[in-house]
């Protein structure tokens, strides 16, 4: 077992520059991040290329916050927890190489995280009764899945988006309506001045797996709208297309969320991710599951957007399964939920 259970977590897979120590997996001692929204709203989305660069001047400051913050150093820890997929790979690169420099400087346990995973297991920091099995809805800017967590680090994906994440349709909408980049918390906020009702956008229903997403169709429909009234001369209400849309994605997130969690006969139902951080769909999915009898769980909207306390959390029970990386772990841009790519059964570990 690792000793203290004092685990720091290392998180650069996108633009959020993160370090945190958690204790059993539960416990926050400290959650710092250096966000680099500012750097990338002029562009209207994250450039990959200053995402590394900045990873790679911030990292050092940010472990030793975290550090500081949680009245620790580096002995005192049990190992360390990294993101290394999915994301992108130079962001990702730069925490994975500072988590086996360290490991190896302080010849302490390390261990690879999805990122995905890591976003579930930001549950587990506030609400120290869950326990799986659960249902869970992942909805980030490159994600959309409903995951089946049926124990600890046993993940099972029961929908996914067919085409664009929802944080995505949130980036694109608020891009085409001029609210600007990140576009999830600003349609959350016009959203709340406008009519849901205004306008009527489609909700897409997949035929062969009732549990999968499809949001570019609303997209489209919704440039549609604003390609009509352009043409007609016609002025439209950012505020009444933000809330409509919102309306949409919420109302297809909770449908088929529900429907997930009753046909699998799930009684805990969890939301993790950037967008799990909108007012609007952590209304709705805690009064569908309060009228379904579900127990309810989301994590404070800190939790939500990128952070390694998340990172921290799952590594935590990685190394508990008894899961360890060596210095041949590398950054997996792509890595697909319950992968393991140069995280081995602790023997194995080079
Ligand atoms: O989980 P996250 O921080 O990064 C990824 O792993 O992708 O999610 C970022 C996404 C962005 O698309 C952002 O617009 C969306 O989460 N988001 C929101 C809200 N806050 C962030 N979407 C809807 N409402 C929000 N309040
Ligand atoms: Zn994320």
């Amino acid at each position: 077992m690792i000793k203290n259970g004092l685990i720091l977590g290392i998180e650069s897979s996108c633009d959020e520059t993160a370090a945190a120590v958690v204790e059993g997996g539960r416990k926050v001692l400290s959650n710092v991040i250096y966000s680099q929204i500012d750097l990338h709203t002029v562009y209207g989305g994250v450039v990959p290329e200053i995402a590394s660069r900045k990873h790679i001047e911030k990292i050092n400051q940010v472990i030793a916050k975290a550090l500081a913050d949680a009245g620790v150093s580096l002995p005192d820890l049990g190992g360390i927890a990294v993101t290394y997929g999915p994301g992108l790979v130079g962001a990702l690169l730069v925490g994975v190489a500072e988590a086996k420099a360290i490991a190896f400087a302080a010849d302490l346990p390390l261990v690879g995280v999805h990122h995905i995973e890591g976003h579930i297991s930001a549950n587990y920091l506030e609400h120290p009764e869950l326990e799986p099995p659960f249902l869970c809805l992942v909805a980030s800017g490159g994600h959309s899945h409903l995951v089946a967590v049926k124990d600890y680090g046993t993940y099972e994906i029961i929908g996914r988006t067919r085409d664009d994440a929802a944080g995505e349709a949130f980036d694109k909408v608020a891009r085409a309506i001029g609210l600007g980049y990140p576009g999830g918390p600003k349609i959350d906020a016009a959203a709340k001045l406008g009519n849901p009702d205004a306008i009527e956008f489609p909700r897409a229903k997949i035929a062969d797996n009732a549990y999968d997403f499809s949001f570019s169709g609303l997209k489209s429909a919704v440039l549609n709208y604003l390609n009509g009234c352009r043409m007609k001369g016609e002025a439209f209400c950012k505020e009444d297309v933000a809330a409509s849309f919102q309306k949409a994605v919420v109302e297809v997130l909770t449908e088929h969320s529900m429907m997930a969690a009753q046909s699998l006969g799930m009684s805990k139902f969890a939301i993790a991710g950037g967008v799990a951080s909108n007012s609007a769909l952590r209304a709705s999915l805690e009064q569908a599951c309060r009228d379904r009898g579900i127990a309810f769980y989301r994590p404070s909207p800190v939790y939500c957007t990128d952070n390694a306390a998340m990172i921290a959390a799952a590594g935590y029970y990685e190394f508990a399964l008894g899961y360890r990386s060596g210095f041949d772990l590398n950054a997996v841009p792509g890595l697909r939920i319950g992968e393991k790519s140069g995280v081995y059964p602790e023997k194995a570990a080079i």
